[in-house]
């Protein structure tokens, strides 16, 4: 097979790929599929699987089922209208699975497809893909939590139907642990093995050395061929979580390919140099970080000095205890007379929430952005501060 051919026009989008008029039955995942699910740690990691089945990571993807779907399939609450009273969507459950069926009079649209993969665990809301001649696509209604409600998906013109965005492998890498697409004469397509969720194996690299090695030695309390990020020079242990906290950066090889303790400038490439504005808080929690002196100053810090991935941490006074590590809180300069945010509460002063420049939602009435706390420790004036969160 000819992979340094099809290399370049695979890696863009598939809608790109598809258009592409490279070879047969290429691979667009040139490497071994990571494959172990994290049921084969437990045996030797009971603890660790178990607290990590229930993270954002593990459930960030997962076939559509009435368990995995947030949204209210309740006659009345199934519907989402439209600022066009001719175009509106309805949710539906039956017997044979659960369908988005979207009605646009004028355009004489009447479409039915079915709810097949769930992806987002739900903190902020959920997307839903379906199957179709063997490529994914996005259903063109969301759910959002805050509202527990149906809306459009994210980035999609209120009033319309579109069943046609193909979800690229670079959004299920980020939100998956492994997809094959493959390439025919008729087009990209995607292999039916895959696995949902974040596994273990996305940040502990491949393990099957490792469980082979291990279940052959049971005496051996000596980790071997396993990828430890405590254990590697920062900038590697960063690339980990940069593979998908670092927002949208253009892909250097296919996606599915980066392996852990790996270098990521080497998959994709570093955000250009001339790039002015500040990275987004939504998804690029690397790249601010990076622009806090706690991170300039510290050369061991890293994601994992504050946040335990294995086990799910939501509360941001919890996590501003991890800047004790570093900081005397009783050192503080007073804070001004009538302040009422307690000392204790550094993230709420130091990381506050601020809106999303990236996501954007819109309905009949407005266009909404996502909140998220920025990853940029610095001093923030007041009145930029949301003293409740
Ligand atoms: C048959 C037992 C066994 C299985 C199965 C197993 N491990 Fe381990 N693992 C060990 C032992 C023993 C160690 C070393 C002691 C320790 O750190 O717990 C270890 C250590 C580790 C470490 C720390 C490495 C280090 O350098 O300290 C990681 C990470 C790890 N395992 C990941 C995994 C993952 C991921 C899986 C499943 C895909 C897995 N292990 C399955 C036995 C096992
Ligand atoms: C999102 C990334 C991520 C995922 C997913 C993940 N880990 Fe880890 N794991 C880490 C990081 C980061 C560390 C190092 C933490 C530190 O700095 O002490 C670690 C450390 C470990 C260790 C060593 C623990 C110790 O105390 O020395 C083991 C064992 C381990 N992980 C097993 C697993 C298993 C088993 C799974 C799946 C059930 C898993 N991990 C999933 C990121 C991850
Ligand atoms: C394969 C992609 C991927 C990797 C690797 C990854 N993350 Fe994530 N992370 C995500 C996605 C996607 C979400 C959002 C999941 C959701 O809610 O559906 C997320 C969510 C989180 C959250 C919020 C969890 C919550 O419960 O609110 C934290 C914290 C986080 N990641 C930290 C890390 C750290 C630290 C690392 C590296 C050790 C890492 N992630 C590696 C994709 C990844
Ligand atoms: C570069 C990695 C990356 C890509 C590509 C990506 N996401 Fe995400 N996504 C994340 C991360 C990280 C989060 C959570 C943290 C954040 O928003 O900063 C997230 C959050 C989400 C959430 C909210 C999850 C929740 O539980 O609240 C949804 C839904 C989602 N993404 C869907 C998608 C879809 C659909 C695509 C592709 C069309 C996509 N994302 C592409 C990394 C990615
Ligand atoms: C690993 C150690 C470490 C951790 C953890 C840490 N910091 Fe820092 N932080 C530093 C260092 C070192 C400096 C730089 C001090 C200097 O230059 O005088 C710094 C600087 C700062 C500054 C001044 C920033 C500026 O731009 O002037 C603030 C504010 C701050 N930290 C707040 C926090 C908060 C809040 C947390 C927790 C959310 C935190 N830090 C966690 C090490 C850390
Ligand atoms: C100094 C401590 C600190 C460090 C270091 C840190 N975080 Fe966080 N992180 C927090 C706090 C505090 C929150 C807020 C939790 C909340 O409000 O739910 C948070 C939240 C998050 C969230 C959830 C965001 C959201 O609003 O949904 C993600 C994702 C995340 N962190 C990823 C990362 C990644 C990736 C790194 C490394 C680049 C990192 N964090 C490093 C303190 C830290
Ligand atoms: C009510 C908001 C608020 C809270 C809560 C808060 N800070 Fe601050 N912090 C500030 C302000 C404002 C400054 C700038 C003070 C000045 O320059 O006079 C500051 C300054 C700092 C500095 C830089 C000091 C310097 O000399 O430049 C550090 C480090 C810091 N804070 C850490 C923390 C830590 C750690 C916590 C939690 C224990 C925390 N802060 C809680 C508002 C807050």
């Amino acid at each position: 097979m000819n992979f340094s051919r099809c290399t370049a026009p695979l890696i863009v989008t598939i809608a790109a790929a598809l258009a592409s008029a490279c070879g047969d039955h290429d691979r667009v995942v040139l490497r071994d599929p990571l494959s172990l699910p994290p049921s084969t740690c437990r045996p030797c990691h009971d603890a660790i699987v178990t607290s990590h089945a229930l993270t954002a990571h593990a459930r960030t993807s997962a076939p559509a089922s009435a368990a995995t779907i947030l949204g209210d399939f309740s006659p009345g609450k199934n519907v989402l209208r439209t600022r066009s009273p001719l175009v509106w969507f309805t949710m539906d459950q039956r017997t044979d699975g659960s369908f988005q069926r979207a009605r646009d009079v004028t355009n004489a649209i009447d479409q039915t497809e079915r709810f097949d993969i769930v992806v987002g665990s739900g903190r902020r809301g959920q997307t839903y893909v379906f199957w179709k001649d063997a490529i994914l696509y996005e259903l063109p209604v969301s759910y959002l939590t805050a509202a527990h409600g149906w809306i459009n998906s994210p980035g999609y013109r209120d009033g319309s139907v579109d069943f046609s965005r193909v979800i690229t492998t670079r959004c299920l890498e980020c939100h998956a642990t492994s997809f094959i697409a493959e390439r025919t004469s008729t087009g990209l397509r995607y292999g039916k093995e895959f696995q949902l969720g974040i596994s273990c194996e996305k940040c502990h690299g491949d393990a099957r050395a490792h469980v082979a090695w291990h279940n052959a030695h049971r005496a051996d309390t000596v980790a071997h061929d396993i990828v430890h990020p405590a254990k590697i020079d920062r900038d590697r242990r960063m690339d980990i979580c940069a593979v998908c906290h670092s927002g949208g950066r253009a892909q250097r090889t296919a996606s599915f390919t980066y392996r852990a303790g790996e270098k990521l400038d080497d998959f994709l490439f570093p955000h250009p140099d001339t790039a002015t504005a500040l990275p987004d808080v939504h998804g690029d929690q690397v790249g601010l970080l990076r622009l806090s002196k706690c991170f300039r100053s510290s050369p061991n810090m890293s994601c994992a000095t504050c946040h335990d991935v294995h086990t799910v941490q939501r509360d941001p006074d919890a996590l501003s205890a991890k800047c004790l590590q570093c900081h005397q809180a009783e050192r503080h300069r007073p804070l001004t007379r009538g302040e009422t945010i307690a000392l204790a509460r550094c993230a709420t002063c130091h990381m506050p929430v601020q809106q999303s420049h990236a996501l954007q939602i819109n309905t009949a009435t407005s266009q909404d952005a996502f909140t998220m706390r920025t990853h940029r420790i610095a001093v923030y004036p007041r009145n930029t501060i949301d003293a409740t969160r």
